[in-house]
């Protein structure tokens, strides 16, 4: 497969057109950003990291019966992924109350979530990512009823089989954000799954193991990601 020309270049990763007209390849950069990009850093090892990290759940995710656009990690930084149609929407399912939700409803950070939470927000940087529900989603033709009950569907999914995953780890899957689009006209998990796109805590000590490290200043964000990777099994050599 040959790689073409830069189509977009999003905050921390790149998408580049290949010779098949359904695949893509996304490169994963050591930019770090917080905040709507307001604070960008570049991290050593980063791209590298998130690049194994995502194969290896995409394909645990794959296993489970989940349709991932993720085909095959190419190089170091680079995976092919099947090209989707995304769908600009994003949902978060929360375990335990963190980040926006603790802001949002002032309840306390680490509050145990039963059920989970679901949550949809428009992907609109200029906007900062504001919530939204089903029926804007609807009427402003980002999503129809069937894709987002579909979309809702597959994120529980993905909690069944990573907060096991990860518990195994000793670790909590907090919260997570997916990203979905269409390929062929099936709804597709896209984007990628990395400690950038979620929170994940030690188990035991609550430490902060993903990107709120970053956010908050705390230090060690890429060992925070390697010693994940490690506890669940990622190679990273
Ligand atoms: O900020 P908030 O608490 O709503 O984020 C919920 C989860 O979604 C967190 O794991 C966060 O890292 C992720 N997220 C993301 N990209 C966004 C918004 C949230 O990866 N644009």
């Amino acid at each position: 497969m040959e790689k073409r020309q830069e189509l977009y270049a999003g905050k921390a990763k790149s998408v580049f057109a290949t010779d098949d007209p359904d695949h893509l390849i996304l490169t994963f950069r050591d930019d770090t950003s917080a905040f709507d990009g307001e604070r960008m850093e570049s991290l050593a090892r980063k791209g590298r990291v998130n690049n194994r990290f995502n194969a290896f759940i995409m394909e645990k995710l794959t296993e489970a019966g989940i349709p991932t656009h993720f085909v095959q990690r190419l190089s170091d930084t680079e995976s092919v992924v099947k090209k989707l149609d995304m769908i600009p929407v994003e949902c978060v399912v929360r375990n335990l109350a963190a980040g926006g939700l603790v802001k949002r409803l002032g309840v306390e950070e680490g509050k145990e979530l039963n059920p989970p939470t679901f949550e949809l927000f428009l992907k609109n940087d200029a906007l900062h990512d504001p919530m939204i529900n089903e029926s804007l989603a609807e009427t402003f033709g980002w999503a129809t009823p069937a894709q987002l009950a579909e979309m809702k569907s597959l994120t529980f999914r993905v909690n069944d089989v990573l907060k096991r995953l990860f518990a195994d780890g000793g670790l909590l899957l907090v919260d997570y954000k997916l990203e979905f689009g269409l390929f062929k006209g099936e709804i597709v998990l896209g984007d990628e799954f990395s400690p950038d796109g979620c929170r994940l805590w030690d188990a035991k000590t609550r430490e902060k193991l993903d990107k709120d490290r970053f956010r908050q200043g705390l230090g060690g964000v890429i060992e925070a990601y390697e010693e994940v990777g490690r506890r669940i099994g990622v190679g990273f050599d």
